[in-house]
């Protein structure tokens, strides 16, 4: 079971859409197991369709953010940005089972719903990365993973799959988000500014190798693009969240025409 996080650092590529279909296909075809979704985008696209979609997943998301203590993922940080650098192991509070706003989701898909005080955050996120002890930077990019452990906790299951849909750039919650996941799935859509913005991704994650920059959508032979993101020059992930000490795993997928899925593997250190 994996992590998975759904990024592209461009809006309207279906991210949010495509973490609702497979968190909500993945919990149908594996009735067995308990689908976590953490939504880590403050425009909260994804959690207002798991909620119901249109006007019904508004109310529940507007009731949802409006609880006190407030049970979304902006929730959870602001107990973190409290107390940064030692785990209050407070994640299992903002989870919610989904099933009781929506009858027609699998009732093995809980959410930590996305929240638009996500943005005003921000700021206090990035400042807790510097101040405090040397591994302050460390510490907080771990706080999506103590989020994943205490809900896994609270569960009392060592092992869940998780999807963390994330926001259209790079930001400190991109980075938290990718410091806990396993998988990268980017979706992207068949034109040039797509082309340059999965350049921009694999080039903020692994760095501006020259290889990297020969990639094309067209290369669709996965061993290609494998030999291509290995011999690429180390950057931003590998010399920063390498720290984190997990394997990476990138795949693209484009969510328009025929689909033509590739991925790759890549060490994250
Ligand atoms: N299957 C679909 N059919 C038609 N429109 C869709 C579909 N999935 C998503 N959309 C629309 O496409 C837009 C972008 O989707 P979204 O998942 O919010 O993208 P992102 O999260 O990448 O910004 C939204 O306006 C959404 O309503
Ligand atoms: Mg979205």
């Amino acid at each position: 079971m994996a992590i998975y996080a759904l990024w592209n650092n461009k809006g309207g590529v279906r991210k949010s859409y495509l973490t609702f279909q497979i968190a909500c296909e993945y919990a149908r075809t594996h009735p067995q197991y308990k689908v976590l979704v953490l939504d880590m985008c403050p425009q909260a696209n994804a959690s207002s369709m798991l909620l119901g979609g249109v006007e019904k997943g508004e109310r529940n998301l507007e009731e949802i953010m409006g609880s006190y203590p407030r049970k979304t993922i902006a929730g959870y940080i602001n107990g973190r940005v409290l107390s940064p650098y030692v785990n209050p192991c407070i994640g299992a509070e903002y989870v919610l089972q989904i099933q009781p706003y929506n009858d027609a989701i699998p009732e093995n898909i809980f959410l930590v719903s996305g929240d638009e005080d996500l943005e005003i955050q921000a700021s206090r996120v990035a400042k807790a990365c510097s101040p405090g002890p040397d591994d302050a930077w460390r510490i907080v990019h771990g706080w999506i993973s103590d989020l994943i452990a205490d809900i896994r906790r609270s569960w009392n299951i060592e092992d869940t799959t998780v999807f963390i849909d994330c926001n259209p750039s790079f930001t400190i919650y991109t980075e938290l988000a990718m410091s806990a996941s396993d998988r990268l799935i980017i979706p992207f859509s068949a034109d040039g500014s797509s082309k340059r913005a999965v350049r921009a991704v694999l080039s903020l994650l692994y760095g501006r190798g020259n290889l990297l920059l020969c990639w094309q959508p067209s290369d669709t032979n996965e061993q290609l693009l494998r030999n291509r993101l290995q011999n690429g020059r180390c950057g931003n992930r590998p010399g920063n969240m390498g720290s984190m000490g997990r394997q990476f795993r990138t795949f693209l997928y484009s969510s328009f025409g025929t689909g033509r899925g590739t991925g790759a593997s890549v060490a994250s250190n």
